[in-house]
């Protein structure tokens, strides 16, 4: 029986993959109405803090994982005292902190957008090598484009610093906003031999901070995505880190790439990989907890993943629009299940597939026009 600590649809999807494989589950996750606590064989709804569910957990699994970074470094901890946890504990207490992961990051010389750690909100100051506009991130605890505020000139600070005292969660990042020409994404895997797979490069789009669309292979020359793959790759091998890892990058107009963040657990930008590969990031994630050999992490054929959001459920989540979806060719729909639909919420996606790579293209950009967002999507200045 294998342990997942968190049971959103990462969660479930590991939890299925790991089915597949003939593996029991225990899932943990404070709501009771988690999508990956229907599919365990063990489910435990609790708060992550409570120490009561930590013992039957812990006698009830021969190794653990964890769907999402905002969990409590203290149990995985207590767990990794009687078996293996991947990512380990302190990988996780690195990458939960962006201020800590950034630092990281820079010590051991990888590419980031200049930064600076704020503790109190009167101490934040833009700093010249910085510059506006800017981005102020909480250093926890965020997703989804949460906790960040733009910085946009001089007047901006007063706000965002009555935001700061009102938000309370400090400390803070100021980071430098880098007007990239793209953003790219790699899932990398790697087992406890060190043994190493690295996932096609990806290019994905975002709207008011959230993604929105994947398209996989990225559209940019071969030596750009090699580069990718390689930083990728050479971030993870620096923390030794046992799963999967996903590398979220800035392409600069220039060529140069800077590592955005990066997360110790398969990403949004990696579900493609379920439809569209030999083996999927959560069937790696199950090898590289179970210590099993690696799988292969070939592209069958090009694909372009749209994010199914809580205001497009009203869309496409029951009638004929989702009855339009399943009939459209290489359209693979999964729904997430999920009882309450809130608006900006990941309720499911959809990958198209098709051996040419324009045509998947197209089907997603009908689904856009479906959705009632035509075009392509766009980052507003947040
Ligand atoms: N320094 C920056 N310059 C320009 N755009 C940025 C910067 N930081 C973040 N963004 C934009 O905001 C998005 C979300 O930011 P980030 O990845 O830091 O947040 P998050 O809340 O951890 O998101 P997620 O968990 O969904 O990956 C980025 O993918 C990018 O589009
Ligand atoms: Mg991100």
């Amino acid at each position: 029986m294998i342990g997942v600590l968190g049971g959103g649809q990462l969660g479930a999807m590991f939890a299925m993959a790991a089915r597949r494989l003939g593996y029991r589950l225990a899932v943990w996750d404070p709501d009771p109405d988690a999508p990956a606590l229907k599919l365990a064989d063990l489910a435990l709804s609790a708060p992550l803090s409570d120490p009561t569910p930590l013992k039957t957990f812990a006698d009830a699994i021969e190794a653990a994982t964890y769907e999402w970074e905002n969990i409590p470094v203290a149990v995985c901890e207590t767990l990794a005292q009687r078996i293996p946890v991947r990512p380990a504990p302190q990988i996780l207490r690195v990458l939960q902190n962006r201020l800590e992961q950034k630092t990281f990051l820079t010590s051991r010389g990888f590419p980031v957008a200049p930064f600076r750690a704020v503790s109190f909100p009167d101490r934040l100051v833009v700093p010249q090598d910085i510059g506006f506009p800017c981005l102020c991130k909480t250093a926890t605890a965020g997703y989804d484009g949460k906790g960040q505020w733009r910085v946009s000139g001089p007047n901006d600070i007063r706000p965002v610093r009555e935001e700061l005292r009102r938000q309370g969660h400090s400390p803070w990042v100021l980071e430098q906003f880098l007007s990239f020409e793209k953003e790219l994404s790699v899932v990398v895997v790697r087992a406890a031999d060190g043994d190493r797979r690295i996932y096609p490069t990806v290019e994905n789009l975002h709207e008011s901070g959230i993604l929105r669309m994947t398209r996989a292979p990225a559209q940019v020359d071969p030596g750009t995505a090699e580069r990718a793959a390689t930083l990728a790759g050479s971030v993870v091998e620096a923390m030794e880190g046992v799963g999967v890892f996903c590398v979220e990058l800035f392409l600069m107009p220039d060529g140069r790439l800077f590592i955005n963040e990066m997360a110790p657990r398969p990403h949004n930008s990696g579900h493609y990989t379920l439809d569209a590969c030999t083996v999927s990031q959560f069937e790696q994630q199950v090898r590289a907890v179970c210590g099993l050999p690696l799988g292969e992490v070939r592209l069958l054929c090009p694909a372009v993943m749209v994010n199914l959001l809580g205001e497009d459920l009203i869309k496409v989540g029951s009638g004929e629009g989702l009855a339009n979806l399943l009939r459209t060719p290489g359209a693979a729909v999964h729904l997430y299940g999920k009882k309450s639909v809130r608006p900006g919420r990941k309720m499911g996606h959809v990958t198209f597939l098709s051996e040419k790579p324009d045509a998947a293209w197209e089907a997603a950009l009908a689904l856009r026009r479906a959705l009632g967002r035509p075009g392509l999507p766009q980052a507003p200045p947040r």
